[in-house]
């Protein structure tokens, strides 16, 4: 089994180049099977979650190529299977988006249901409702969802709740469809309109994204397009956290800036210094920080996938913070972890009550989720003695080749393989 080996009491110091975005990635990949035409995907983060993806397309029948780091080719022309293969889609949630494609390219798929981090219950009912609306029957049998439709109709769909993944896979099952969709309601992630500007530059006609109503005019055909993923904000918001967690001081370039507002706004109430420039973000941490109230909302709120390395950073604010999970029910399986670390956090519902101003304790913890993976490793670079941290897979979805990365930011992390009885934290 494979670990990470984290030394306490390290101080970040650097300068690192953000990767592209995760949650862009995972579903503009996808979106290339919507086209028979050839596609060049540019600023590709190297995480596991991509790799499977081109398992899957390769699976599909799809040719995938690569001339440069970073960098695929897909032609999708030879595609002519829709039924995915379910070890391979049962490894992670952003799987879903074959639904949309499959559906929009062919009217017909059939998928296990979405696997994923552990965040509570993580149902598809929205992105359900939106193929329902576009003329789509949908079946679950021995948990595989078929879905079939002969001819997808733009429709007018107000989703129930603000969901990424539906609003995401309701556009890309409809930049295909007859007629006009309009989408109510709908996420305004970044990522959103990233996917948004692929499926335009291969020929749809997407408005909206990034408001709460995106309208989508159905064409017959998409063709050829060139696309370079944005910036990841998590990664970028995961390491100026560090950052601050530290006391250390980095740059973080090639960011939007405007993505990265509402934490840069949470991390200067909690005392780091942070100088924003147009494409990069100077963060310098203070000795002295402050307790917060940081509550998670769709974008532009604070973005859920950073609560829990907030959680670490809140660790070590003199007073009494609290963070309500607004997003997901149950993202805080990696409060007890953090416990072992000596954390002081008393759960009540949503709302984590953490009382700051105390050193952190290494210990053996497991990560069961990305983000909590991310906040663990904060957590062990700022605890004292080594911290062994087991659940690497997890990191290795969303974080390229972390250690590496850490190391460009002056701190020592290493992954080590050693047997499962030698970890004590099970
Ligand atoms: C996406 O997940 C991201 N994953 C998550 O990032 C991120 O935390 C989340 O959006 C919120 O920003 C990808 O993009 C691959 P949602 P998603 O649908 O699409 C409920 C990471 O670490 N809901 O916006 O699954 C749902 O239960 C990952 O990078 C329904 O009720 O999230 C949740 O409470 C973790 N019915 C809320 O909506 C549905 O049909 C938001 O979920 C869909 C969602």
């Amino acid at each position: 089994m494979e670990y990470l080996h984290i030394k306490g009491k390290q101080k970040i110091k650097g300068e690192i180049r953000v990767n592209g975005a995760k949650n862009a990635a995972v579903a503009i990949l996808p979106a290339a099977l919507l086209t028979e035409g050839v596609v060049k995907i540019d600023n590709l983060p190297r995480i596991t979650d991509i790799d499977k993806l081109v398992d899957i397309l390769n699976a599909l029948g799809a040719k995938v190529s690569s001339s440069e780091e970073r960098c695929l080719y897909i032609d999708s022309s030879g595609v002519d299977n829709f039924s995915p293969p379910p070890s391979l889609v049962n490894k992670f949630r952003a799987s879903y988006y074959l639904m949309g494609v499959l559906l929009g390219r062919f009217g017909k798929v059939a998928i296990p249901m979405p696997g994923g981090c552990n965040l509570g219950p993580r149902p598809i009912d929205q992105h359900i409702k939106g193929f329902t609306a576009l003329g789509a029957k949908v079946e679950l049998e021995h948990g595989i969802v078929k879905i079939k439709a002969k001819k997808l109709r733009g429709a007018h769909i107000y989703l129930d709740v603000v969901s990424v993944g539906a609003t995401i896979n309701i556009m890309l099952a409809a930049v295909r469809a007859e007629g006009k969709t309009i989408i109510e309601n709908a996420a305004k992630e970044p990522e959103i309109v990233d996917v948004a500007n692929f499926l335009n530059a291969m020929g749809a006609q997407v408005i909206g994204t990034g408001t709460d109503v995106i309208k989508i005019q159905g064409v017959p055909e998409l063709g050829q397009a060139e696309h370079t993923i944005i910036p990841d904000r998590i990664e970028a918001g995961t390491f100026m956290i560090a950052t601050a967690a530290t006391r250390g001081e980095a740059l973080v370039t090639e960011v939007i800036p405007k993505h990265l507002d509402p934490i840069i706004a949470k991390l200067k109430e909690v005392g780091a210094y942070l100088e924003v420039g147009p494409d990069w973000v100077k963060v310098k941490g203070n000795n002295v920080l402050f307790p917060a109230d940081v509550k998670t909302f769709p974008y532009p709120g604070f973005p859920t996938d950073l609560q829990a390395p907030m959680m670490v950073l809140l660790t070590q604010a003199p007073g009494i913070s609290f963070i309500t999970e607004n997003v997901f029910e149950g993202r805080f399986r990696h409060v007890d972890e953090l416990k072992k670390m000596g954390a002081r956090i008393k759960l009540g519902g949503r709302t984590a009550i953490i009382e700051g101003g105390y050193e952190l304790v290494s210990a053996p913890v497991r990560a069961m989720d990305l983000r909590g993976g991310a906040a663990f490793i904060i957590a062990g670079l700022i605890s004292r003695g080594e911290t062994v941290l087991a659940g690497v897979e997890h990191i290795d979805r969303g974080y390229e080749f972390i250690e590496e990365r850490l190391k460009q930011l002056g701190v020592n992390v290493e992954r080590k393989i050693i047997s499962d009885e030698v970890f004590p934290g099970k």
